[in-house]
C-alpha cells in the first residue's frame, strides 16, 4: 500500500482481515429510491395491503364453513381469494417495475428472493380461487381449506420479506441510503 510520503509499506494483520463487498463499491447500490410512487410513497407497498388482509379473510372464511356448514362463508371465500388474486397480481406488476427499474432494487439478491416467494404466492392464490370457481361449496374441505392454509402461510412468508427489503434494507424509501 502506498503511504502518504509516497513508500510503499506492508498491510497489518487486522487490515488483511477487513473483508470488502465488491458489490456496496458499485455506486448504483445505493440507488434504492422507489419511481413507481405518489409523492415518494411505493404504491406496491400501499396494494399489497390488499391480497395480504384477503389472503388471510379466505382461510378465516373457510374456517367459518368448516365450524358452522353455512353456505354464505363459501362465497366470502371466493370472492375474497379472488380479488387477493386479482390485487395481488396488480402489486406484484408494479414491484415487477420497480425491480427492473431501480439500480439498487436489481442488484440486491434479496428483492429476487422476494420475486420468487410472490410468483409462489401469487400462484397459489390463482389456484385457490380457480379450483373454486365451478362448486364453491363443494370444493372447500378439504382442499380448498388446505390451499387457504398454503396461501396464508406464503403470504406471511412473503410479507415479511418484502418488510425485510423496506427496513434491513432501505428499499422504497424515500432518501438515498448507506447500507
Ligand atoms: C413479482 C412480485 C413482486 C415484486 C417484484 C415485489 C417487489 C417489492 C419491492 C421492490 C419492495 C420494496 C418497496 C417498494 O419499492 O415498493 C416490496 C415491498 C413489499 N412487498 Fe413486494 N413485490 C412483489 C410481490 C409482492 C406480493 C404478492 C406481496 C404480498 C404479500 C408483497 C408484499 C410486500 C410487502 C409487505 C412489502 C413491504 C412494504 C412496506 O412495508 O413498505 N410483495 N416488494
Amino acid at each position: 500500500m502506498a503511504a502518504p510520503d509516497g513508500k510503499q509499506r506492508r498491510l497489518t494483520f487486522k487490515q488483511r482481515r477487513r473483508l470488502a463487498d465488491p458489490i456496496q463499491d458499485i455506486v448504483s447500490f445505493n440507488d434504492t429510491e422507489s419511481k413507481i410512487a405518489i409523492a415518494s410513497h411505493p404504491i406496491h407497498a400501499m396494494m399489497v395491503a390488499f391480497p395480504i388482509a384477503l389472503a388471510f379473510s379466505t382461510l378465516g372464511a373457510d374456517v367459518m364453513y368448516w365450524v358452522t356448514g353455512d353456505e354464505f362463508w363459501p362465497r366470502v371465500a371466493l370472492y375474497a381469494v379472488g380479488i387477493a388474486f386479482a390485487v395481488g397480481v396488480l402489486a406484484a406488476i408494479a414491484g415487477t417495475v420497480e425491480l427492473l427499474m431501480v439500480p439498487g432494487i436489481r442488484i440486491r439478491s434479496a428483492s429476487w428472493t422476494h420475486f420468487i416467494l410472490a410468483m409462489v404466492l401469487l400462484s397459489v392464490l390463482g389456484l385457490n380461487w380457480g379450483f373454486r370457481l365451478e362448486d364453491p361449496v363443494g370444493v372447500v374441505l378439504p382442499w380448498g381449506f388446505l390451499l387457504s392454509a398454503l396461501a396464508a402461510g406464503m403470504t406471511g412468508i412473503t410479507g415479511w420479506h418484502g418488510g425485510k427489503l423496506v427496513f434491513d434494507y432501505g428499499i422504497g424509501m424515500h432518501g438515498k441510503v448507506d447500507r
